[in-house]
């Protein structure tokens, strides 16, 4: 499952080396994005092509019920190299959203995010819960059956797929434990002799 997601690791490859830092750590988080998948068996998809901005509409209010999740649970990281964002204007770590016809009356909704890691946080209370579970529990609290244009999708199926995967920035290489992201050989041994160079420096003015 972890490592079936390559469609997605071409788009965050490029959204993490346009945001790439100077500061290079020997050892670095993993980035972690997730994929879910709403399904809407009862939808009237022949209704979709009376909206010329369907795509739009599906990610402001995919992204609509992620922030409201996130308000009572951190579920969307922030870019880790970017500017650290507001936290009410967050975009979910960099939400994107698809949807396909899936065959007559079925409509499914991808969403893809770089989010927190498991355990997450409550943000009121003292509690931790897992990015699925809060998104399985918003499914079936009624947070991804839209109004407006959307409703046009129907009532969603209540079981939710759920995919997720780790990242390194460029210069990295994912760990065997895929969770850690470890400075490149070549890039480490460079650090080392520019870290010898300063202490032999500093030891010459010290004399
Ligand atoms: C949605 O995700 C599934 C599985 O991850 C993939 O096979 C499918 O092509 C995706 N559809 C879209 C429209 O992105």
């Amino acid at each position: 499952m972890k490592y079936r997601l390559s469609v997605l690791s071409f788009t965050f490859l490029a959204i993490l080396s346009t945001t790439f830092a100077a500061s290079r750590p020997e050892v670095k988080d993993a980035v972690r994005i997730v994929r879910f998948q709403v399904d809407y068996p009862h939808a009237q998809v022949d209704r979709i092509s009376d909206y010329t901005k369907w795509t739009s509409l599906m990610r402001k209010s995919v992204l609509a019920s992620l922030r409201f999740i996130n308000k009572h649970w951190n579920i969307c990281a922030a870019m880790e190299e970017g500017k650290p964002e507001k936290k009410d204007s967050v975009d979910c770590g960099k939400l994107q959203v698809t949807g396909e016809i899936v065959r007559d009356n079925f409509y499914r909704i991808n969403a893809t995010f770089i989010a927190e890691r498991d355990p997450i946080r409550n943000t009121n209370v003292d509690a931790t819960s897992t990015v699925f579970g809060v998104v399985q529990i918003g499914l079936r609290g009624g947070i991804f059956q839209y109004t407006n244009a959307l409703k046009v999708l129907g009532k969603p199926s209540s079981s939710l797929a759920f995919e997720e995967a780790f990242f390194c920035y460029p210069g990295y290489s994912l760990s065997a434990s895929s969770e850690k992201c470890l400075l490149d050989a070549s890039d480490s041994s460079r650090r080392r002799v520019r870290r010898a160079t300063k202490t032999t420096k500093k030891h010459k003015s010290a004399v």
